[in-house]
């Protein structure tokens, strides 16, 4: 299978703690590949890396093949979205908030192309004149999704995403980002805390702790962990 991401032993340090460690492995190209593990694992900075918001200290990393140093840094976040659980948002109607990733390269969101990125999110395009402040925190989140397709990503990164909404929203945006996949053939790769969700919606997963990937595979592998490590990470998790 095409990888859309490649990791060869790709090492992160700060201040000579080892942050991520020898990781190598690939998020293929239109698959949801899903990050779980205990909080401080690295699974934040390995998204980082992804969309060069960081670079590795060493190991190599490459983006359709191309090693991810040479894409010019805007082509890069250009090419990589990235919504994060904080969906963070400029004061003015949810328009405004949509056109910025444009508005930032000097260029205008047409209105109906806003109005067709509402509709992917399943919002109606009467939100669009709506103050950003007045929407509820499943709306804000999808809106924050609509954003990062604005750019017409080939990757999407996304943060825990779900994590500070009810039960309700947090499966509507489930559901989002599978429909979202398989209509824009995006590679995903996404973080969150909730192993059902692992099982659900990706097709991947990789289980982090402690800067390194203990075990990655078809999600499938929550269910019968080959570690001691994973199996007490699932343990009364998983129905
Ligand atoms: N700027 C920083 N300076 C120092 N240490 C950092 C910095 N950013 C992250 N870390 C450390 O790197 C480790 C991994 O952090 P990271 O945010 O990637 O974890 P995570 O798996 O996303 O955790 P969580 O589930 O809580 O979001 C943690 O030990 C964290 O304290
Ligand atoms: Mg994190």
């Amino acid at each position: 299978m095409k990888a859309a991401i490649q990791f060869k032993q790709v090492n992160y340090t700060i201040d000579h703690k080892e942050i991520l460690k020898q990781i190598s492995g690939s998020f293929y190209d239109g698959e949801i590949t899903t990050l779980v593990g205990p909080s401080g694992a690295g699974k934040t900075t390995l998204l980082k890396l992804c969309n060069g918001l960081l670079s590795p200290q060493s190991g190599e990393m490459y983006l359709y093949e191309r090693r991810i140093e040479e894409y010019d840094p805007v082509e890069l976040r250009r090419k990589v979205g990235m919504a994060l659980q904080s969906a963070p948002m400029i004061d003015g109607n949810v328009y405004k908030n949509l056109s910025l990733p444009l508005e930032l390269q000097g260029q205008q969101l047409p209105k109906d192309r806003a109005k067709a990125l509402l509709e992917d999110v399943g919002l109606t395009e009467d939100l669009l004149q709506q103050d950003i402040r007045d929407l509820s925190g499943g709306q804000r989140q999808k809106v924050s999704i609509a954003r990062t397709l604005v750019n017409r990503p080939q990757i999407l990164l996304l943060d825990e995403i779900t994590s500070s909404l009810d039960f309700v929203s947090q499966k509507e945006i489930e559901e989002l980002i599978v429909s979202i996949n398989r209509k824009y053939h995006v590679t995903i790769v996404w973080i969150t805390h909730n192993l059902q969700q692992a099982l659900t919606v990706g097709t991947y997963t990789w289980v982090m702790m402690a800067g390194e990937i203990i075990e990655s595979g078809g999600s499938e592998l929550l269910r019968s962990p080959r570690t001691e490590r994973v199996r007490q990470f699932v343990k009364g998790e998983l129905q």
